[in-house]
Order: C-alpha cells, then sequence, then structure tokens
C-alpha cells in the first residue's frame, strides 16, 4: 500500500539496484516513473531511446516492484516546441509562455492533439504489456501553474465552435447572455473573441462560458490518453494525479475516463494563504497542516470514480520549496499523513520523492532521501508505516458510506469566481467551514457530485449551489435525511441571469423564500446572528429573504438568518464554523446521533474495521474510544503528532 516517486534518469545507473532494494526492503510495493521523462526517450523527432527505462524497469520489477507508468506529456521538449511553436499556451495578457519549466501546452492546439497521440502512442507501445507495469498516470496535474485557461489564436474558433454548439443560434446567446447590455450584441459566432484583454470585466456569461470550454478541453484531452493507454495496456488501471485546492476543471468529469483518481497531497503547502486562513491559525498548523486539508482531498477523491478508487500519487515527505514558506513537519506527520490516507480508503499512498534532487528547480524540495543518498526523516517514517501495515494486516475499505454527504460542484466554483461580489466569497473557504464542522462532530464525510444520488444519508450539505439545474434538482428532492442549503444557491441560471422568480429559484419548490438583496460585508463589519440562546458573528454576506416561513435564527437587527420548512434548511449568510457545528449538531442528535465535540486538533475516521483518531497536537489527547476498546495502534492517549485506532465493535 506505499508506493514512490523516482527519476531514474536523474541518477548514475549504478544506484538503480540499492535504490530498489531499499524500497522494497522499508515496504514500497509501486514505483511511478517518467512522466518529466520525453527528452531522454525521444531526444530528437522519432529517434526513440527506450534502452534506459526498460533497464530501469526490469530494475524495479526484478526487487518485486510495481511500476506506474507515465505519459510524458507534461514536458515537451525544446525539439518539439522550437518545431512547432503553436502548441505553447498563451497568458490573459495575450503573451505565449515559453518553454524553461513545465506544462507549456495549450489544451486545444492542434498540433499539440498530434504530438500528444504520437508519444502516447510510442509509449504505450513498448510499455503498455510490459509485466512489471501495474498502471498508468496520464500527464502530470493538468491545470498546474495555471494552465487551464489559455488565449492562443487556435482558441478562439474552437471557442467560438463550442458556443455554437451550446446555443445553436446566435440569437440565442445574445439573449441568454444579455449582451443588449453595453452594446455587446453578436450577429455571428464567429465575431466572439476570448474574454481577455478587455477595458473591465467581460459579461460573466461570456467568461462562465469560456471556463466550461477550457474545462471541456482537459476531459477531451484526457480522453484521448486514456484511450490510447488501453487499447495498449490490458488489464492495467488508468489514472490521473489531481491537485489539492484546485476547481477549475470538472474533475468529476475527467474521473469519468479513468479507473482511479489519484490526488497529491502537500499538507503544510496548502495551509497557506490559499486557505483562508487568518495568520494564528496558520501558525498553529504549520508543521502538522490544518486537520482538514488532507481530509477534505482524501474524501473528495473517494468520491472522482465511480469504483472509488483512489491513491495518493504524491505525499509531501519533508519541507517542500513551493509554498511562501516551508516549514518542516513535526516529527511523526508522515506517518501520519500516510495512516489518514489509508484510513480514509486510499489503495496506495506513494512519496514524492525517492531522493532530493540536488539541482533544477525543486532542488529545496525534501525526498524520503536527502540529496546524497542516506535515509532521511520521511523514509524512516515510511518504513514504520510499512512494518505496522504487515503487523495489523490492514486492508482499507472505500465504499463504506458515511453517515453525512457534502455536495461540491466545479461549476459552482467559477460562477462564484466570475463574479464574487464579495472579494473574500470563496467557494473553497466556504466549503471547508462546511466540512470543518462537521469533522468536529467526529463524523466520516462523502463528498459528492450534486447529480449524486443523495438519498441514505442522514445529513446533506450543500454549502452553495449558485447554479441548480435539472438533474441537481432531482438529486435535492431525493434527500431523505437533512437538507441544509447555504447562501446563493439557486441565484443564478445556467447562463448566469438571476433567475426570473429570485433566487434560490427553483429551490423554491423545497424551501419557499425569495432573497430581494444581497450584501457583502467587509470582514471587518460584523453583525450578530442569535440562534436559541447563542450568538454568533457573521460577515462577509448576509440575504435579505421574504416569504412565509419564520426565522429560526434571527440577526440582532430582527432580520432571518436561517430558515426551515420540514427537513430542508435555508443559511441566508455566511456561517461561521462554530454556528455550523452547532447547528448540524442539533440536527443529528434529533436523529439519534451521539454527540461528539472534538477539541480542534483531532480527528476520527472509521476504515478497513477500525476507528482511528489522528492527534495534530503536540500534547497527547484521550482518545474517544468506547471502554475496553482494543487498541490496534497507539492507546488511549492519541500521542502528540500521532494516532490510535481501535477495532470497531
Ligand atoms: C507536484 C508535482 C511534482 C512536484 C511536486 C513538488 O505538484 O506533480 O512534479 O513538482 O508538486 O511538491
Amino acid at each position: 500500500m506505499l508506493g514512490v516517486c523516482y527519476y531514474p534518469e536523474h541518477w548514475p545507473e549504478e544506484n538503480w539496484t540499492r535504490d530498489a532494494a531499499r524500497m522494497a526492503e522499508i515496504g514500497i510495493r509501486f514505483v511511478r516513473v517518467a512522466e518529466f521523462a520525453w527528452s531522454r526517450l525521444e531526444p530528437s523527432r522519432d529517434d526513440f531511446r527506450w534502452d534506459w527505462l526498460d533497464r530501469a524497469i526490469e530494475t524495479l520489477g526484478a526487487a518485486g516492484l510495481k511500476v506506474v507508468m507515465s505519459t510524458p506529456t507534461a514536458t515537451p521538449p525544446k525539439w518539439l516546441i522550437d518545431a512547432r511553436p503553436e502548441i505553447l499556451p498563451f497568458d490573459a495578457d495575450g503573451r505565449p509562455r515559453r518553454f524553461g519549466s513545465r506544462r507549456h501546452y495549450c489544451f486545444s492546439s492542434p498540433a499539440w492533439l498530434e504530438e500528444t497521440r504520437r508519444i502516447c502512442e510510442a509509449v504505450a507501445d513498448r510499455y503498455g504489456e510490459n509485466a512489471h507495469v501495474a498502471g498508468w498516470q496520464l500527464c502530470n496535474e493538468y491545470g498546474c501553474h495555471d494552465t487551464v485557461l489559455s488565449y492562443a489564436a487556435h482558441c478562439r474558433p474552437a471557442f467560438q465552435e463550442w458556443l455554437r454548439h451550446r446555443y445553436e443560434t446566435i440569437e440565442t446567446l445574445n439573449g441568454e447572455w444579455g449582451t443588449v447590455f453595453w452594446s455587446k450584441e453578436y450577429a455571428d459566432f464567429a465575431e466572439i473573441d476570448l474574454p481577455n484583454q478587455m477595458v473591465t470585466e467581460p459579461n460573466p456569461a461570456h467568461s462562465l462560458d469560456f471556463r466550461r470550454f477550457s474545462s471541456d478541453a482537459i476531459v477531451a484531452y484526457n480522453k484521448l490518453q486514456a484511450e490510447i493507454v488501453r487499447a495498449r495496456s490490458p488489464a492495467r488501471f488508468v489514472s490521473h494525479n489531481f491537485m489539492g485546492y484546485f476547481d477549475q476543471f470538472d474533475h468529476y468529469k475527467v474521473s469519468a475516463d479513468l479507473d482511479v483518481a489519484t490526488w497529491d497531497s502537500y499538507p503544510l503547502g496548502f495551509t497557506d494563504e490559499r486557505m483562508g486562513l487568518p495568520a494564528e491559525t496558520r501558525v498553529r498548523w504549520a508543521r502538522s497542516g490544518h486537520p482538514d486539508v488532507a481530509a477534505f482531498h482524501h474524501d473528495l477523491y473517494r468520491g472522482m470514480t465511480r469504483g472509488g478508487r483512489w491513491w495518493v500519487m504524491e505525499q509531501q515527505p519533508g519541507p517542500v520549496n513551493w509554498a511562501p514558506h516551508n516549514p518542516a513537519p513535526a516529527d511523526g506527520m508522515v506517518r501520519l499523513w500516510t495512516w489518514e490516507a489509508l484510513a480514509h480508503g486510499a489503495e496506495v499512498v506513494s512519496y514524492f520523492r525517492w531522493r532530493q534532487a540536488p539541482f533544477a528547480q525543486e532542488q529545496m524540495h525534501a525526498g524520503l532521501n536527502l540529496p546524497d543518498g542516506t535515509p532521511d526523516v520521511g523514509s524512516r517514517e515510511a518504513a514504520q508505516v510499512g512494518r505496522e501495515l504487515a503487523e495489523t494486516g490492514f486492508a482499507p475499505t472505500p465504499d463504506v458510506p458515511a453517515p453525512v454527504a457534502l455536495v461540491f460542484d466545479y461549476e459552482a466554483a467559477w460562477a462564484i469566481g466570475v463574479q464574487p461580489q464579495g472579494a473574500e466569497f470563496d467557494y473553497q473557504h466556504l466549503v471547508r467551514a462546511f466540512y470543518t464542522a462537521l469533522r468536529r462532530l467526529g463524523l466520516d464525510v462523502d463528498i459528492l457530485p450534486p447529480d449524486a444520488d443523495l438519498s441514505g444519508y442522514a445529513l446533506v450539505c450543500v454549502p452553495t449551489l449558485p447554479i441548480a439545474d435539472g438533474p441537481a434538482i432531482e438529486c435535492l428532492h431525493g434527500v431523505t435525511g437533512d437538507l441544509v442549503i447555504g447562501p446563493r444557491s439557486g441565484s443564478r441560471t445556467p447562463s448566469h441571469r438571476i433567475p426570473d422568480s429570485l433566487p434560490p429559484g427553483p429551490l423554491r419548490d423545497l424551501i419557499d423564500i425569495r432573497i430581494t438583496r444581497v450584501e457583502s460585508l467587509d470582514p471587518a463589519m460584523v453583525e450578530k446572528l442569535r440562534w436559541h440562546d447563542r450568538v454568533y458573528p457573521v460577515s462577509l454576506w448576509l440575504e435579505h429573504v421574504e416569504g412565509p416561513l419564520e426565522p429560526v435564527a434571527r440577526l440582532s437587527n430582527g432580520k432571518g438568518g436561517a430558515y426551515r420548512s420540514g427537513d430542508v434548511h435555508y443559511l441566508s449568510f455566511w456561517p461561521d464554523e462554530q454556528f455550523l457545528i452547532d447547528y448540524f449538531d442539533s440536527l443529528l442528535v434529533a436523529r439519534g446521533f451521539e454527540a461528539v465535540r472534538l477539541p480542534d486538533a483531532l480527528r476520527l475516521r472509521r476504515g478497513g474495521g477500525l476507528t482511528f483518531a489522528f492527534n495534530r497536537a503536540a500534547a497527547p489527547i484521550a482518545a474517544p474510544a468506547p471502554d475496553g476498546a482494543d487498541f490496534v495502534l497507539g492507546g488511549r492517549q492519541v500521542a502528540p503528532y500521532g494516532l490510535s485506532a481501535w477495532r470497531q465493535r
């Protein structure tokens, strides 16, 4: 269940045998290779040099290791870019993004699609049936380094074609976008530009469609690679490594063409400004990662593929090089992160990378081993997990449904992103507040798309769903437990218009309210919400609600804040974590759940017949285990930066 990312092309060949033996020795089974190796595989056009990779794979295989082979498309080589510069992506200022780092390709470039097909066929022909190859990674981190949106000349006709397909007639597009505003009416699809280099903001409908178009281009690109590899590599899995806090393309749609969804987990790197945490909170979790940062993504990616198969393809092994600040993990955290992923159902946790590179962009990024090859902290902790896995015989259980579901929607992120209305209104931050509240209550959480089957859950949370259309509405009607819907839900049509019936648009069938005004508030502007006898701060977002329902919570100005109609709840403000904890708790207790309130550094997760407790504090914390619990790992006091696990009864 452990793996590692290895770059044989970075090291002298005489190291390979020793490296492979040491990998096997510490319990590693899978080795991902070659995702950036194009220049060594094909130093000039059609001059393929497979011999070194053949030998590397043979060496790994001889040590009993399985190989995850990659398509090398994240790094097209110099000779190719020089021959076909039309591969390069363009930034929003209309400048090409040049050769010299990685991901320098545009998903819509016809030349690039041809070259992708050629290299993928060659690599899959060579290694598709290699006995040591267990599966594939397609490309590397689609969209990394801000490469989803590209504004190259060839994107324009492709976008126009996409619009023609969506709207059929230009009159429909004009009507849906509202192009009469500021005299933007078009006579033909061929007149429509990409939404960049304008005097001020483009029409949000234009921007939203460009995001959809760009996402669809990635879906098609991934499908192209998946089909090539599948046809040549029977009985091997096909995967891609997604990222953290990344919502610029629809990962559900990409995953429809994958067998295994994987993601790259860098908990310290992610506990930075992007999480929207105040400085003191960031510092608090600087050496452990915020308690929900990795778990959230484990739950998200578990919901990606139909079979629920997922891995961590890259696990942070020590300090990284790319965040604003790069502290070292506390001793114990690499072990904790690994067990946490396994407890959430990961099939494999694979470390990035085997050995720190002494050269180039990532020379400041730790590996399991130091640049001179000596084992570093990460290596010792991985070996410890290897031993513990052998001792406990732990096997993950990815497909046991959790009691609560959280709806995560990529289009929601785009709809908010093209017109935030308040500078701090960030989709991911709102989702994380909901997730943290559920996890503080000790709950396991399934994260699902809005068109998933949501029946059977005791509680379904929809932090926000601005565009609630056809299939999503049906699924929300199918909720059998409590349904908590957050602000801005149903506030836009698919063409980013305010619905004729006013927000929450089609959700009015679920709860009879009408939003007549919204306010975004400076974070320093804090109102008070009273619910039962408790008072909570409210900032960032407030809605004015009309309708027959009496609010269940009120603001200090007398206006309503939370509404309920049967089991459907609507929160007309940006809820803080404490409010959500208390509110969810009251709903669950009413459904017979036992109230659990975890200390903020502790999290629980059930998996493989065990209940795990993870402690991110520097002091021990008592595990909420039943009397007489049978501990398999750790004990009743969960060690600092450690974990305990006991058998479920
Ligand atoms: C990932 C990427 C790896 C490496 C790593 C460093 O985003 O897939 O190639 O760059 O980050 O943390």
